[in-house]
């Protein structure tokens, strides 16, 4: 298994072009369905539109979770105990994450993060809010097993997984993620995870195609990304966005659907598309309470509570390591 803990996580070329992004963006061209890895999203732009996205007023899961957060907290902290150290799987919400941490008295709080600069300026915010407690920000790529601090190496662990990001994995990702998760956290652990719930199609398509077109904005600026940062002249006002509800897979996908047939370039590479084809950009799965646990069960998390909103919109499940087993 590999570990990491404060590498140097993008590789550039001599012309300062991410090199990992281009490879991606290539491949993911060249498939008969086009697709586009989601993490190159997250921009600077990307990650200002998609903290848009989270109050536009069709987009319900981060209210949702927050309600829980809020109005449940006292059987959370009775379940989970104080003095536990708060991994975190992400660099952490403005909001979330203060809520979390003042319902159950923690003794560290490491948030874990690929992106460095955000990791410190989330790290540091948290600090300046809860002056008593230790943090320890990790850089890390969590897909795989991260070494924690030696400071907290002692102390029952805690993680936290808002937001439903476990969603946008495939199946095996999300098993791979969450027995990783396991590894780095330790026996004994627990895990809080966000997972939202499947509910009225309708409601659904809404929520990620927003009357404001913010999340076609979100969409649309990985091909401005692209044309930017790898030499691009795709035509960005050609693409529309869609929100499409895959009934096999229960997920939302996020499609960019050409206009007109087209022809361009990136990295000297060319590709052309028919009027009408897609390329995909994301998937967020939703879950029933079943396979919600299932998916957790079968990474060897126990589910142990599980919380959802008013609305039943959205859970919160709260899980424990378990050691393998092979009788029933
Ligand atoms: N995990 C959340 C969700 O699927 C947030 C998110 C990730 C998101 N990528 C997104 C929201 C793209 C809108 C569009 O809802």
């Amino acid at each position: 298994m590999t570990t990491n803990t404060g590498l140097k996580l993008v590789e550039r070329d001599s012309a300062g072009v991410d090199r990992a992004f281009r490879a991606d963006v290539l491949a993911g061209l060249a498939e008969p369905q086009k697709a586009i890895p989601a993490r190159w999203f997250y921009d600077d732009a990307g990650s200002q539109l998609f903290e848009d996205i989270t109050q536009q007023p069709e987009y319900y899961p981060t209210r949702a979770e927050t309600e829980i957060l809020t109005e449940r907290a006292g059987a959370m902290a009775d379940l989970i105990g104080p003095g536990r150290a708060v991994v975190e799987f992400g660099s952490g919400s403005s909001v979330k994450t203060p809520l979390l941490l003042s319902a159950i008295a923690p003794s560290a709080y490491v948030p874990l993060d690929i992106a460095g600069d955000f990791l410190r300026a989330a790290a540091a915010d948290l600090a300046a809010k809860f002056p008593g407690l230790p943090v320890y920000p990790v850089e890390a790529d969590f897909m795989r097993r991260v070494e924690l601090p030696g400071a907290v190496a002692d102390l029952p662990k805690l993680g936290f997984f808002p937001g439903s990001t476990i969603g946008n994995m495939i199946a095996r990702t999300a098993t791979d993620l969450l027995r990783s998760m396991r590894e780095t956290l330790g026996e004994g652990a627990l895990l809080l995870i966000g997972m939202d719930l499947v509910k009225d199609e309708a409601l659904l398509k809404a929520a990620y195609d927003d009357a404001a077109g913010v999340t076609a904005a979100f969409n649309r600026n990985l091909l401005t990304r692209i044309n930017r940062e790898l030499a691009g002249d795709i035509p960005v006002d050609q693409f529309r966005h869609e929100a499409r509800w895959n009934d096999t897979f229960a997920r939302i996908e996020m499609h960019l659907i050409a206009a007109a047939d087209m022809t361009f370039t990136i990295s000297g590479q060319r590709f052309t598309l028919r009027s009408g084809e897609s390329i995909h950009t994301e998937n967020s799965h939703k879950f029933t309470r079943r396979s919600a646990q299932m998916l957790l069960a079968s990474a060897g998390w126990e589910p142990r509570a599980r919380w959802a909103d008013s609305a039943g919109q959205f859970l919160l499940l709260l899980a424990e390591a378990c050691p393998p087993r092979s009788a029933p």
